[in-house]
């Protein structure tokens, strides 16, 4: 099938993503041209290991290379110091030189994992992201932003490091569970509410065809990609427009620390649920009219996710206590609470300043 491209411009650190059905199982073909000896290291997770690390595995064993595998357990736990230290240990024992390249392997967890411990490992090593989630795919495996989780909250500790070449394999997608689908697609919205109208209309009709339609979903992953590859070129260190990648992002944060990163919200259900409550906060200050906030809800409704706090199982914190999560927020700039706001569908910019007492009025009110 066809292969898309979308170069990702930072100089001499740019890099290609490559995105189609079918390049893990051809993967020796981009990645062998940049191994200076015949030999990876690969950092996986349990259930990637099963669905798509032997097909990763053979092709590069078929092209000479030989590939040794670090399988952890999956989930966000894995994102932790405890694993951190094990991957850089690891890839000590593996001998793996400054000249070599490490594949992460699997979804946003383990691209940051892996990125980090690429980031440091003799003061950086370079690092292929292999996504295999449409989160990781959409998002996190492009940018440059690894790192992982501490207790005092999501992605305090870690480094840009770009990768010298993302291969996005929407074959990989086949074996991912609906539910985690789902929350992936929660990202691909964002890319249409901060910055694409046309995006955002294109995605409200054919959106419910994406799980089924190769086509489709290699045009929304790379629609999606070439957006933030045009947004990091700009803005690699997140010193401005980057942060509109947070859309949904501080309401996010706050619902995942309230539900202890657990399986009851799935960061990519939050930041859909995030992104409404960024259009019921910017209708709240006059920016947008109630049929963007309503337009919004019905798409992601009729896209089965997640819409509103009464969709999360279970109990939450209360309003003025969700508020008081958000506080620990990274994005806080001087200690005061930063939300990026969207003036229409497709038109989002950074707002520091935002009066609590909307806030509190979007919580109570979603
Ligand atoms: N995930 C947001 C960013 O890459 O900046």
């Amino acid at each position: 099938m066809e292969m898309k491209t979308v170069p990702v411009s930072l100089g001499p650190r740019s890099y290609d993503v490559r995105i189609g059905r079918g390049l893990i199982e051809t993967a020796a073909e981009h990645v062998g041209p940049l191994l200076r000896r015949p030999k990876v290291v690969v950092v996986t997770d349990e259930n990637v290991a099963a669905t798509q690390l032997p097909a990763l595995r053979a092709s590069l064993n078929a092209a000479g290379i030989a590939v040794e595998a670090l399988i952890l357990p999956a989930g966000e736990g894995t994102k932790s110091w405890p694993h951190f230290t094990r991957t850089v240990e690891w890839l000590l024992e593996q001998k793996v030189e400054r000249r070599d390249i490490v594949i992460a392997l699997g979804g946003g967890v383990i691209g940051d994992l892996a990125g980090f411990a690429a980031a440091v490992l003799r003061r950086g090593v370079r690092f292929v992201q292999i996504p295999t989630s449409l989160l990781a795919m959409v998002d996190s495996s492009v940018g440059g932003k690894t790192g992982i989780n501490t207790a005092q909250g999501k992605n305090l500790v870690g480094a840009f490091h770009q990768p010298a070449l993302v291969l996005a394999d929407i074959g990989a997608l086949d074996t991912l569970p609906e539910r985690e689908f789902r929350a992936g697609y929660g990202e691909v919205v964002k890319y249409g509410l901060l910055g694409d109208a046309t995006f955002f209309e294109w995605l409200e009709t054919n959106g419910p065809q994406i799980r089924s339609s190769d086509d489709l979903r290699l045009d929304a992953v790379a629609h999606a990609l070439g957006m933030k590859a045009a947004i990091v070129a700009r803005d690699e260190t997140e010193e401005g427009e980057r942060a509109l990648l947070n859309l949904g992002h501080t309401f996010c944060h706050a619902l995942e620390k309230a539900t202890g990163y657990s399986d009851r919200l799935l960061h990519g259900e939050g930041v859909a649920i995030g992104c409404l409550m960024a259009a019921d906060l910017s209708r709240k200050l006059g920016l947008l009219g109630q049929e963007a906030p309503s337009r919004i809800a019905a798409h992601l409704r009729g896209m089965g996710m997640k819409a509103s706090l009464s969709d999360i199982a279970g109990e939450l914190p209360d309003a003025q206590a969700l508020l008081a999560l958000m506080g620990q927020d990274k994005k806080v700039v001087d200690g005061r609470l930063r939300f990026i706001l969207m003036n229409a569908i497709g038109d989002a910019f950074i707002a520091d300043d935002v009066p609590a007492a909307a806030v509190i009025e979007v919580l109570e009110g979603r």
